[in-house]
């Protein structure tokens, strides 16, 4: 081989790597991609666009990059290029899409936490089947015959142990709440027994690991939670094992109508991909719905008019079931709890639990005359929305009558310092997405604004509560009250 063919072949090697940059230069000419910039190199943005900030507002991130850019904006997030999205229009779409544009792609920290069977990681055909086990465990039937009875006993439970004149972190409590409920629903934990307590605090080290993974440095969170994912799940395997010995005992009599039962007599789960469900349904339906009663706990004392008219939706409710002689609520007294309802998605969409989704786009997208690359992540912002003064009028006003159906019987006078407003319920509704939306809709909403509304009617019918110190819930981006939502109670009679 002579020098000149060496030459030759580094030549055309270099003339081909020009042309790929070339090509990929005029296609990334052609492509008309959202403002923005991409930021340092790897991390990107990542660190302002995680920047803790109260949870009524978008931050100051959101607020700077919309300013300059519009509600579609391109930036590099999470190491990778990344378009953030605050339109609700795009938002629908990429919800919509799922599965055919787009798909839910969380950081591979999630995932290693969570596991890799976890229903907010998995795709594809695995997802659907997961699904469709969690939808039957929550369908609609169960929640009107078991689940409605459950969660008003274990709110009772909890509320029933306050005690007056002492400051308490409302946070906790409402922690307590879900967390007795889901464990006792997935696997018939009893509230308040040891091995309870132990999941429950084993659960608190966990959920700083997952607030830490999407940036997964280098921090002791993040390998601390590790170890407590196998915690948690040596001691769901325990679990599974009691059931399985019970089974070849013969003493199927004594089986519980849990979701551990279902899963492992029902399915054809691996005994892994039972493991992750069932540590990710116990993570999903009790962190989520626990900040969403604190957030109505924090919002209801700075509009009293609120709190007044809850009094008068839940006084009534009460006095028929005494005069009927009935105890335990029903589903018709829930759906009666009409401007509770109000209260519960006021609520939700000023304290945004759940701020933005990971999804990427799999196909070459255009929206808009935006043009969003195959590969590019995608996070569609449901808070920005949420907090949209073109789409919600005052948005940062807690006014639970702006859900109303009927405008004509607004009764937030706007003396009350809770402003009506004229927005239309309806377009509303199409903006309003605090459960994500599409084929991966929350699979616990309807649970979780029941658990609202249920621990709602018995908090004002029997406690008068205050906020005992300065605290606001903020964006980490996990919605969190940092000091814990102090409140002190007085208990109240009701007639
Ligand atoms: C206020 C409380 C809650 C909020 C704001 C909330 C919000 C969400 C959101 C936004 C998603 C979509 C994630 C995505 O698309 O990437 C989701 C998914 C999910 N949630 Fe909830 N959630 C709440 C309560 C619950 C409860 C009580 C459960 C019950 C166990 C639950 C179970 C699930 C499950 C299983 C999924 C995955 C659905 C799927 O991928 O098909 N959530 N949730
Ligand atoms: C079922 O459980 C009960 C109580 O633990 C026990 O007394 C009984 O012998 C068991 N029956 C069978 C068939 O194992
Ligand atoms: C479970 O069984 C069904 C058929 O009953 C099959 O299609 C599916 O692939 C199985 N799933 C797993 C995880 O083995
Ligand atoms: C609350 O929001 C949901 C959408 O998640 C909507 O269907 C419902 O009508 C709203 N409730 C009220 C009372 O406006
Ligand atoms: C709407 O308001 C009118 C007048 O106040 C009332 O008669 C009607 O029952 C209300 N409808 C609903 C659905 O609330």
């Amino acid at each position: 081989m002579s020098d000149l063919s060496l030459t030759l072949c580094s030549l055309t090697g270099i003339l081909a790597i020009a042309l790929i940059i070339f090509l990929f230069k005029r296609k990334q000419q052609r492509l008309n991609l959202p403002p923005g910039k991409m930021g340092w190199p790897f991390l990107g943005e990542t660190i302002g666009y995680l920047k803790p900030h109260s949870a009524i507002t978008v931050g100051e991130f959101m607020e700077k990059h919309i300013a300059r850019n519009g509600k579609i904006y391109k930036s590099k997030l999470f190491g990778e290029p990344a378009i953030v999205s605050a339109d609700a229009g795009l938002n629908r779409f990429i919800l919509q899409n799922e599965g055919k544009l787009f798909e839910c792609s969380y950081p591979r920290s999630i995932g290693g936490i969570l596991g890799k069977w976890s229903m907010l990681v998995l795709v594809g055909d695995m997802h659907r089947d997961m699904r469709i086990i969690s939808l039957n465990f929550l369908s609609h039937p169960r929640l009107r015959t078991h689940l409605l009875k459950d969660v008003e006993k274990h709110t009772l439970l909890v509320l029933s142990s306050w005690k007056e004149n002492c400051i308490f972190s409302a946070q906790d409590e409402a922690k307590k709440f879900t967390f007795n409920f889901m464990a006792n629903h997935i696997m018939s934990m009893d509230p308040g027994n040891v091995e309870t307590e132990q999941l429950k605090e084993e659960y608190v080290t966990f959920m700083k690991g997952v607030v830490s993974a999407p940036i997964n440095l280098p921090g002791f969170a993040y390998g601390k939670a590790l170890k407590s994912r196998s915690t948690i799940l040596k001691f769901i395997e325990g679990k599974m094992e009691e059931r399985i010995k019970k089974v070849t005992e013969g003493n199927e009599s004594l089986e519980e109508d849990d979701l551990l039962n279902r899963v492992c007599k029902h399915s054809n789960l691996s005994t892994e991909q039972i493991l992750d469900l069932i540590l990710s349904l116990l993570f999903a339906g009790h962190e989520t719905s626990s900040v969403a009663i604190a957030l109505a706990i924090y919002f209801l004392p700075g509009c009293p008019r609120a709190i007044e008219q809850l009094r008068e939706e839940h006084s009534e409710i009460a006095r028929a079931k005494k005069q009927a002689g009935e105890v335990e609520l029903t589903w018709d007294d829930y759906k009666r709890m009409e401007f509770t309802h109000c209260v519960v998605n006021e609520t939700l969409r000023l304290g945004n639990v759940v701020r933005f989704l990971h999804r990427k786009a799999i196909k070459d997208v255009r929206y808009k005359g935006y043009d969003i690359p195959c590969g590019w992540k995608v996070l569609p912002v449901i808070a920005a929305v949420h907090l949209d003064p073109s789409l919600f009028d005052q948005p940062q006003h807690f006014n639970p009558w702006r859900w109303l159906q009927n405008s004509s019987s607004n009764r937030g006078g706007s003396s009350a310092g809770c402003p009506s407003t004229s927005t239309s319920t309806a377009s509303m509704g199409n903006n309003f997405m605090p459960f994500g939306g599409g084929p991966r809709l929350c699979a616990g909403s309807e649970l979780a604004k029941m658990e609202m509304a249920v621990f709602i009617h018995h908090l004002v019918l029997n406690y008068h509560w205050e906020l005992a110190d300065t605290d606001e819930p903020f964006a980490y981006p996990f919605v969190d009250f940092p000091k814990g939502l102090p409140i002190r109670i007085q208990r109240r009679r009701f007639t």
